[in-house]
């Protein structure tokens, strides 16, 4: 499947001129962003007339879905946040589909532990106790993984936490720490990774995000606020790996519910106790409660490993439920005022 993503300007519209328009020649000026997916191949329309100099922009990038990476045998994948809950899973997934797996987290027990997981399952494990945040940490991961390896052929940004409070009474100290690990997390997993990715004949990139990178939820706002950014940079991501470096695909995952230790309002190293104003307590009394009815971290690993697999970009486990949120959502916005 070939998805075409062109940028165009197919408005007529005389009534306004945007002051950020991208066109100086045309009388259509605020530009449009068309994202058309087909089947096999099929490009809907060649940028209009009227809009020359966009023609063969950044934009212009056909996404060449059909790449895919079947053979996961003797692939080195790294995957961050492997201590616990998704990452583990995703370790072992790779594990048992004969990759060598190259595992990351600041949790150095939970890292032990699986690292004695994807032995058990008879594939080569580097285990290398990284905190995200810390940009020389990853790099260190990528060139103790290139020594190990050799090379790099799949990334999952996967390490995560999450804060509870009103988005305006969060201390700074909690705000950063989820945007550090949530968002710069993956900025220095890509930075310090893709370009080892784009050496290799074939690669590709997962970043987690999450359901709420995708819809909005309260009192979860360092959370939602790093999720969506997510979402924005792998999109940002894809095409610019479309234009450049076609052979390296990129998934983003977006789950539901997932059955892991992860806690709604993680305790976060020298925070203090839990103090919630009371709309975020009964929600993550909730969430808590709950916990055990999410898809199984296993179930995730293995969508996302088709995904891989099949080279497509978003994978939205146990996210049925979520489907008329996102949907009204998105109506929203189309319903706007645009004028
Ligand atoms: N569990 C869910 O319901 C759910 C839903 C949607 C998305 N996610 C996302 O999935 C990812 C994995 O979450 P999970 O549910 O497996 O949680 P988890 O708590 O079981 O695992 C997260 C891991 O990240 C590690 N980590 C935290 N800070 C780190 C840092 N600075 N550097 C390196 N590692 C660090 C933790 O030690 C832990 O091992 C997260 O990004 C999370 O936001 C989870």
């Amino acid at each position: 499947m070939t998805t075409s993503v062109r940028f165009s300007n197919p408005r007529t519209s005389t009534k306004k001129r945007s002051a950020s328009s991208w066109s100086d020649t045309g009388t259509a000026t605020e530009p449009t962003l068309l994202i058309m997916c087909s089947s096999f191949r099929c490009r809907a329309g060649r940028p209009s007339a009227r809009a020359p100099e966009l023609t063969g922009s950044l934009w212009d990038k056909e996404i060449d879905d059909r790449r895919t990476m079947r053979e996961l045998t003797d692939r080195v994948a790294v995957v961050t946040g492997a201590g616990s809950g998704i990452g583990r899973a995703l370790a072992e997934a790779f594990a048992a589909e004969g990759a060598r797996v190259v595992i990351a987290d600041v949790d150095e027990t939970g890292l032990g532990a699986t690292a004695e997981l994807v032995r058990a399952l008879g594939a080569e494990v580097l285990a290398v106790p990284t905190d995200v945040r810390d940009a020389d940490a990853v790099d260190r991961l990528a060139a103790r993984a290139l020594a190990a390896f050799g090379g790099v052929h799949v990334l999952c940004n996967n390490a995560g936490v999450s804060r509870m409070g009103n988005s305006w009474e969060m201390s700074v100290e909690d705000w950063r720490w989820v945007l550090d690990v949530n968002l710069w997390g993956v900025v220095h997993g890509l930075r310090s990774f893709v370009p080892h990715l784009v050496a290799q004949p074939e690669a590709h990139v997962v970043n987690t995000s999450s359901m709420g990178g995708l819809m909005p939820a309260p009192f979860i706002a360092p959370y939602t606020a790093s999720k969506h950014a997510v979402v924005g940079l792998s999109r940002s991501l894809r095409l610019e790996l479309a234009g450049t470096a076609p052979h390296v695909g990129v998934t983003l995952l977006c789950p539901g519910a997932v059955a892991t230790a992860m806690d709604p309002n993680t305790p976060r190293p020298g925070g203090g106790p839990e103090d919630l104003p009371p709309g975020a307590a009964a929600l993550a009394e909730h969430v808590r409660a709950d916990k055990d009815q999410g898809a199984t971290p296993g179930a995730v690993a293995a969508a996302t490993l088709d995904a891989v697999r099949e080279n497509r970009f978003y994978v939205l486990p146990n996210a049925g439920d979520f489907l008329d949120v996102l949907r009204a959502d998105f109506e929203a916005v189309l319903a706007a005022p645009t004028d």
